[in-house]
């Protein structure tokens, strides 16, 4: 940003009052910051959320408008995009999101959330990325540089150490300072250093005993002086709690979810803050400084204001960058007997006597209907339209089909409250967690009775459907009442009954596809009997019909896992330590060993790995070269770490009969060294898509910090000579070729 803006800032906070200044920093709406419009300067106008830009609320009132102007595009979550293992997938998610939300006016979209899942349970895991720091930082650049092309500020979050939603206001995290460096830090600091976050969200949760909010420790020596980042950090709503530390610490716009707005921390009771001597102006300016340096990279201020982005919104464009991530997000896995694709001929009509005999498709379970746009928490969107399984079935195969649903499963509906408000009005009351309503009544008792007779009743009209039919395909999983903000699930298993259901179809008809829509992993104590298994995470606006594309082999599924599928939950390390979903504090003693990173060293093999995924067709690698240069290990200053330092190639080829795409994946074992250090991580990744019988080579290159490690005597990222090993594959428990490399100091 060209440095005269710093001189009109400050010329702008020379001629502001006070009150004026306070104005800035804190919410006059609830998704609306403060404005000065006598001088000029506009309020920030913000949106959730990941999958889409919210529906417009009033300035102060969480009743929506409910006009029919905020229908927009759905988009994948995150948990799709990074199942894609597809940069280009990112990128272009964040440019649409970003053309939306200035479509829609908006200033600051509250997006992506890219906290680490650390448990299965957490019920924002839908929202995030992915186990792996790694291949969250090289998701989440593009997709922030995407929001940002559009003149919208991304706004990165939660910052730091969100990784569960039980009493996430209050709850209070301890993390060791190699695990915070090497896990918990890497994609807000790629954020900030890389894609050049304009904005970035602190989380609600304490750490080390103080809220993220005012917490000085990541606001002010990590943040900004470590990692020299001068935008906005915008609190999450209802986080502040304090006037006096938080105006301290560099957190610069209070947003909450209550409308008593000239109350909030930052408005008046900061004013009588700073006139009573007790927070400093120039802590004040800081934060206006932030705010309007934002402002004139959006181009809401100085010369550039006329040709800011104007942005679009439910355009075709956008359209197809959803079905696309959606088809590149499908994860085959499991596929026996080629049970899928399911081809042309196994539903084309047979000849009969008179007419002829269509084939029968029997499409079991809720989630084949069931529209998850509308749930979440912040991230639930006014979908324009959301194509769901048995749409997109029905829409592919038209009449000479018979396209038979039945549910399968009951789902006690929820007792809707007309009254109630938007959730979020009342999200700040001490959140208890959903364990508290375990207690059965006696109206609950007969109330499961009647749930357990119907589930009887509907398993055996689905299996009977079943039995009836020439393919079945079973689509369940979870839904926003588990995928949800504001609380953790209590099992990793599916509910309704569901399993009870598939063995029963897996009875009836051993072929049975089975897919699972959902969030976040489940239990699958089915799998063995099971040939075919599609994993499908909420993948927007085209679900449907890319879903279907999947099955009928239009599209080559190339989704690869973006985190373990732990057989059970109780194989977590986060489970055996008992350090999750707690509601006081919570010490993550796993330090860097959870996910893939446990499994391995413990010698747990989970239900799908790490990197796991399926193609219709399959692919050798050969060839495997690696190189050390000559900067690798040389690390003399931080800098240092971003200098290639490993050549990879490898040979791929696509040995079967339909083209398809491969992710390759490279991870680093340290196997020399004087910590402990994962059996392997990953440290590099490339898609590569290839025709029947055609071979590429993949290039990727690991740089220093891919060898390092962080070193807590001298506060930095080393690398230590000796031997490291490559391999590389097609998943963390696919390792195709290895090679060593030996660094000498
Ligand atoms: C919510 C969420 C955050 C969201 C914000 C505004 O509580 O934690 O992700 O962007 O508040 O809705």
């Amino acid at each position: 940003m060209q440095n005269n803006y710093e001189e009109q800032i400050n010329q702008i906070i020379a001629d502001l009052t006070l009150e004026e200044k306070a104005n800035m920093l804190h919410g006059m709406g609830l998704f609306t910051s403060g404005d000065v419009s006598e001088k000029g300067i506009p309020g920030l106008e913000t949106s959730d959320g990941p999958m889409g830009v919210r529906n417009q609320f009033p300035r102060d009132s969480w009743f929506p408008i409910n006009l029919s102007d905020d229908f927009v595009s759905y988009m994948p979550s995150n948990s799709a995009v990074s199942a894609t293992w597809n940069p280009d997938c990112a990128y272009a998610g964040g440019k649409a999101l970003g053309e939306e939300a200035r479509g829609r006016g908006k200033d600051v979209i509250l997006a992506p959330g890219i906290n680490i899942k650390r448990d299965p349970l957490c019920g924002r895991n839908f929202e995030y990325m992915s186990e792996d720091p790694y291949l969250v930082e090289e998701l989440v650049v593009p997709m922030i540089k995407g929001i940002q092309e559009a003149d919208v500020a991304a706004c990165v979050k939660h910052y730091a150490l969100n990784n569960q939603e039980t009493n996430r206001l209050w709850v209070d995290t301890f993390v060791d300072e190699r695990t915070l460096r090497e896990i918990y830090l890497p994609g807000f600091k790629a954020a900030v250093q890389k894609a050049g976050t304009y904005s970035l969200m602190n989380a609600y949760n304490k750490f080390e005993g103080v809220h993220c909010s005012a917490n000085k420790r990541l606001l002010d020596s990590i943040l900004r002086e470590e990692w020299r980042y001068d935008g906005t950090v915008i609190s999450d709503w209802g986080s502040v709690h304090t006037t006096k530390e938080t105006a301290e610490a560099s957190m610069d716009l209070e947003m909450s979810v209550t409308t008593n707005f000239d109350e909030y921390f930052f408005a008046k009771p900061l004013v009588e803050a700073v006139e009573k001597g007790e927070v400093k102006m120039e802590d004040v300016d800081a934060k206006v400084r932030n705010i309007l340096r934002m402002m004139y990279r959006l181009k809401m201020l100085g010369p550039e204001a006329a040709n800011r982005n104007t942005g679009s919104y439910n355009t075709r464009e956008h359209q197809e960058a959803v079905r696309n991530t959606a088809r590149e997000s499908m994860v085959l896995l499991k596929n026996e007997e080629n049970v899928l694709p399911i081809t042309k001929e196994r539903v084309t009509m047979e000849p009969g006597e008179r007419a002829p005999k269509k084939k029968r498709i029997a499409v079991i379970g809720r989630n084949a209907e069931h529209q998850h746009a509308g749930g979440g928490g912040s991230a639930e969107i006014k979908a324009l339209y959301e194509i769901s399984p048995i749409m997109g079935l029905k829409t592919y195969l038209g009449g000479n089909v018979d396209v038979v649903y039945a549910p399968g499963y009951f789902i006690p509906g929820k007792k809707e409250d007309v009254n109630a408000v938007n959730w979020q009005e009342t999200s700040l009351e001490r959140q208890i967690s959903r364990r508290d309503f375990m207690g059965e009544t006696e109206e609950q008792q007969k109330q499961r009775e009647e749930v357990m007779k119907a589930r009887k009743e509907l398993r055996e009209e689905a299996v009977a459907l079943a039995k009836s039919a020439d393919e079945v395909i079973f689509v369940g999983g979870l839904n926003h009442d588990y995928d949800v903000e504001g609380w953790d699930r209590d099992n990793m298993k599916l509910p309704y009954a569901q399993d009870e259901l598939v063995e029963a179809l897996l009875e009836a008809n051993p072929n049975t596809i089975v897919t699972i829509v959902a969030g976040s992993p489940v239990e699958m104590p089915w799998r063995d009997k099971a040939k075919a298994i599609l994993w499908c995470y909420y993948a927007g606006m085209e679900t449907g019909h890319a879903f279907t594309e999947v099955l009928f082999g239009d599209v080559n599924p190339s989704g690869k896992l973006p985190e373990s599928f732990p057989a059970e939950y109780t194989d977590t390390i986060t489970y055996k330590n008992g350090e999750f979903g707690k509601e006081d504090c919570v010490t993550y003693k796993e330090g860097i060993f959870y996910g893939y990173r446990y499994y391995e060293k413990e010698g747990v093999s989970p239900a799908f790995a790490f990197g796991h995924g399926l193609s219709y067709t399959t692919f050798g690698f050969s060839d495997l070269a690696v190189e050390a240069l000559p900067q690798a290990g040389v690390v003399n200053e931080e800098a240092d770490l971003e200098k290639a330092t490993v050549k990879v190639s490898v040979k791929v080829t696509n040995t079967g009969k339909v083209a398809g795409a491969e992710v390759v994946q490279c991870y680093v074992s340290d196997t020399e060294c004087s910590v402990e250090r994962p059996v392997k991580e990953l440290k590099a990744f490339g898609k590569v898509f290839l025709e029947p019988g055609e071979t590429k080579t993949v290039e990727l290159t690991i740089n220093n910090r891919g060898l390092a490690f962080y070193d807590v005597e001298s506060k930095a990222f080393v690398v230590e000579a000796g031997e490291f090993g490559i391999h590389v594959g097609s998943g963390s428990d696919k390792i195709a070729e290895s090679a060593k490399i030996f660094l000498t100091k």
